[in-house]
């Protein structure tokens, strides 16, 4: 299955990967962690390794974090980075299955030289002691830390024990003793659980992430079997509203967002659990990418994704296309499985843009009046989820605003995110047709102005 690896999205050589943890920049290097596991499919996690200069290309290394010890037995699952006193520390948590049930722990592990990894001895730093009376141990996971006026906090997403999705909040003065702070977040409105949570300052405010399980559909939103959610609040955190949250990303494959360390760089996991996956359908020895990883600013309380600028630098040939079009219209010059396609249309009528296309089978997104929509149906691997079955599934909607419409779409084989109106929006999907599959039509009924600008990944 070499030849649907994508060029520009991380992927490991053998294996499965989901979350990216602990990603940061430490001794001249970006540092990213991810939930792995030696075999094409879920397992016993351990923490991967890659280290890259640029975020392009990325040098696998040793895994980091094992699962041999009693707290991490039955593995070692997602957490962050923080670099203090030119050490590296990784938190993460501990999962171990015992006659009782589950017990999940946090952790910590520092390097020095960001290449060997010590856990500390006083591990687990967080457990059953230190619980709210209303928190379960087998929900209590995914540690994120940050600083603020000089205090470490870690969020860490839990289950009630009457099944709210809640999270947590610890503090610390040097990262290893932690005290109980605070609950920040309690509301069934939000499920049952709160998943990797992963936070940024930007512009004097904090930025909170989180991927929710058990979140109902609100309108075009939250339709995944699993979503990522974003609330903006004030630099510590003490006044998120949580009623007020945004859907990260409104494609079908995205889940598990993680922010790096200290700064305003976003990659996620680009796929979801509990569906069909078609390269482990077709055996492939590594399954599941991750997206470009994402700059991130607000615009008011609007989360503004785009791919770092030194990406765009590296597609080239630049072809444009500007005209009416009307019944569907191969453009040729478009054609290709590892492009930037830059469109920009108005804010009327309709437009239809297949991709990957070959005969009657192709992705499909679809400008109409107000709404876009990304389709998967027609593909040649509809996917399938074990929890329900609607159509729902491999098809997102999503409302744009009353203006001129721009869509980047960046292909990278069988990894596809369209970026809305400069970054306001991002629908990630994957797509794995056989890389002849790569024609690009468009067509729209009653004829549309449209500008077009394709690039070729170099
Ligand atoms: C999210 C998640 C995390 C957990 C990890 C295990 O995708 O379920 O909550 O730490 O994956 O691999």
């Amino acid at each position: 299955m070499e030849m649907f690896r994508p060029k520009y999205h991380f992927t490991v050589k053998e294996g499965w990967i989901n979350d990216p943890n602990g990603f940061c920049y430490f001794n001249g290097k970006y540092h990213l962690f991810y939930q792995y596991h030696e075999a094409p499919f879920p397992g016993c996690m351990s923490w991967g390794h890659a280290i890259s200069d640029d975020l392009i290309t990325f040098e696998e290394l040793e895994p980091a974090i094992k699962h041999d010890s009693y707290y991490d037995k039955d593995g070692s699952w997602s957490g962050s980075a923080f670099v203090k006193d030119n050490k590296l520390y990784l938190m993460y948590t501990g999962h171990c299955c015992t006659e009782n049930g589950v017990v999940q722990t946090q952790n910590i592990v520092i390097s020095e030289d960001g290449y060997t990894f010590k856990k500390y001895e006083g591990n687990p730093v967080i457990s059953l002691k230190d619980l709210p009376s209303d928190a379960t141990i087998e929900d209590f996971r995914d540690p994120s830390i940050f600083k603020e006026n000089d205090v470490y906090y870690v969020l860490l997403g839990n289950k009630s024990k009457k099944g709210v999705a809640q999270m947590l909040m610890y503090k610390s003065h040097d990262l290893l003793h932690w005290e109980f702070h605070k609950t920040l977040i309690s509301s069934n409105e939000l499920g049952y659980m709160l998943e990797c949570p992963s936070t940024a300052r930007i512009n004097n405010k904090r930025v909170l992430i989180t991927s929710p399980q058990g979140l109902k559909e609100r309108g075009d939103d939250f339709w995944n079997v699993y979503s990522s959610i974003y609330a903006i609040g004030s630099r510590d955190l003490s006044k998120i509203d949580c009623m007020d949250v945004k859907e990260v990303d409104h494609g079908l494959d995205f889940y598990a967002p993680h922010i790096i360390s200290n700064g305003d760089i976003m990659i996620s996991w680009m796929n979801i659990w509990e569906r069909t996956i078609p390269l482990q359908e077709m055996k492939s020895k590594w399954t599941n990418a991750f997206t470009m990883p994402r700059k991130l600013s607000l615009k008011g309380n609007k989360l503004i994704q785009k791919p770092l600028d030194h990406f765009n630098d590296r597609f080239i040939n630049e072809v444009t296309y500007e005209g009416i079009i009307k019944k569907e219209q191969e453009l040729e010059s478009f054609n290709g499985r590892y492009k930037h396609i830059h469109l920009e249309f108005r804010n009327e009528g309709e437009l239809t843009i297949k991709l990957l296309k070959k005969d009657d089978k192709y992705l499909e997104i679809k400008y109409d009046k107000d709404t876009l929509y990304l389709d998967r149906r027609n593909t040649l691997f509809p996917i399938k989820s074990f929890k329900e079955e609607s159509s729902s599934q491999n098809y997102r909607k999503l409302k744009l605003p009353n203006k001129k419409v721009t869509l980047d779409i960046y292909i990278d084989g069988c990894f596809i995110e369209t970026y809305i109106n400069e970054g306001e929006e991002v629908m990630s999907i994957t797509c794995f047709h056989p890389l002849e599959f790569d024609g690009f039509t468009l067509s729209s009924k009653n004829g549309k102005k449209v500008k077009v600008i394709g690039k070729d990944f170099r």
